[in-house]
């Protein structure tokens, strides 16, 4: 059988654009690491996502090394919690579910473009080298304030993220003459050990207390504050520890002219 030149070229230029075409969806489909939400992450009744134990307090948890795990929770219309922070040099796994209708998750300039489907947990994992921003957006019309929701990623460089928390717990008032205490908790996110200073500060005093938390364990410090060098009156107080700060005021009311009626031993 005689092919002539022209189709003979025709046929090879067919044959050139198909393996082009093939090629092309191929690495589209595994270069880049684009995959499709499939049923890695489970399903969830929305009804229960308050008893879940990822999803009752969504936010970063820190999983060992440098991985952690992002739980989002999608409504009409915000997301639960709008602000991320996670570090540089992180690999971050995000579960976002939704509690009602369906939106999305989309985190604007990564690969991050998720369908947020009531009943079910969308997982997928990012790597983020360098710090910086990124918005979070729906991008799935769920009704008349989809407009509205959106979020924050923040990646902050490695040596300034922590997952320290505190918790303070002081006395509104207190006389004259008598010791009090100020209780502080401090609680660390991470998997390893932090080592770190709570500061309290009252009126012109100062006072340190040196800690060591475990990994994914937490501390309290009890600072006594002598009521007596304070003095009579309002007395702001500031404890910190790392970026965690929180204040309030103390009162010291005179025990003799105190209108409570004290006892009056002072
Ligand atoms: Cu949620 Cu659009």
């Amino acid at each position: 059988m005689n092919i002539h030149t022209y189709e003979k070229i025709w046929l090879g230029a067919a044959m050139v654009l198909i393996v082009g075409f093939i090629a092309t969806i191929t690495y589209g489909a595994v270069g880049p690491g684009i995959a499709m939400v499939d049923d890695d992450g489970g399903d969830i009744t929305p009804s229960e996502i308050n008893d879940d134990e990822r999803f009752a307090e969504p936010g970063v948890e820190h999983v060992g090394g440098n991985e952690y795990e992002v739980a989002v929770v999608a409504q009409a219309w915000s997301y639960s919690p709008d602000q991320i922070e996670v570090p540089s040099n992180s690999e971050v796994t995000f579960y976002v579910t939704s509690r009602d209708v369906t939106h999305s998750f989309s985190v604007v300039g990564t690969n991050v473009n998720t369908m947020v489907i009531p009943g079910q947990v969308s997982e997928m994992t990012v790597r983020f080298d360098d710090p910086g921003e990124y918005g979070i957006l729906c991008n799935e019309y769920c009704g008349e304030r989809h407009h509205t929701m959106e979020g924050l990623l923040t990646v902050v460089p490695e040596d300034e993220f922590d997952l320290t928390e505190l918790d303070v717990e002081a006395p509104d008032e207190v006389e004259a003459g008598n010791e009090t205490t100020i209780n502080a908790t401090v609680s660390d996110g991470m998997q390893t050990d932090l080592e770190t200073t709570v500061t309290l500060e009252i009126g012109d005093q100062q006072y340190d207390e040196d800690v060591t938390i475990e990994g994914a364990g937490s501390e309290s410090v009890e600072f006594a504050v002598d009521t007596d060098e304070l003095g009579a009156g309002d007395h702001d107080w500031t404890v910190s520890v790392e970026d965690e700060e929180e204040s309030d005021t103390l009162t010291v009311v005179d025990g003799n002219g105190g209108s409570d009626g004290g006892d009056g031993d002072a």
